[in-house]
């Protein structure tokens, strides 16, 4: 895969953090993170589905808000679509594509998440 490049043509530098053990999501369950990155802090969060691990900024594209309406809660209540807490947008786990409220056809901006050695490890050029 190829670097992104910065404007100057040179790669930009991707950096990657430790998550958390894959266990410490449930399956069909969501978890929120933030960490310090060279950039300053990313809050985000990751959901799993099906083994697999779908991470997003924590930032709602219609106001940029966070998203969850308790702690680790990003899921609407059959846990099929990722829910904004203050005016109901729903989100495509898988795509992060907005399927219904007012932020219509939007998209949460999602983020490389890898499995190594049974921990989940972000990586990023933030
Ligand atoms: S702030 Fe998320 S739907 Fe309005």
């Amino acid at each position: 895969m190829q670097s992104p490049l910065l404007n100057n043509n040179t790669p930009a530098m991707t950096q990657t953090y430790p998550v958390c053990h894959k266990e410490d999501i449930p399956e069909n369950g969501s978890k929120g993170f933030s960490l310090e990155a060279r950039s300053g802090e990313i809050e985000f969060f990751v959901v799993r589905r099906n083994n697999h691990y779908f991470a997003y900024v924590n930032s709602c594209p219609h106001t940029n808000i966070n998203l969850e309406w308790l702690p680790d809660q990003f899921l609407d209540s059959n846990n099929e679509l990722i829910q904004c807490s203050l005016h109901g947008a729903k989100f495509n786990i898988e795509d992060g594509l907005c399927i219904f409220g007012p932020c219509l056809g939007k998209k949460l901006k999602s983020l490389e998440i890898r499995t190594e050695d049974d921990h989940l490890q972000l990586i990023t050029d933030y």
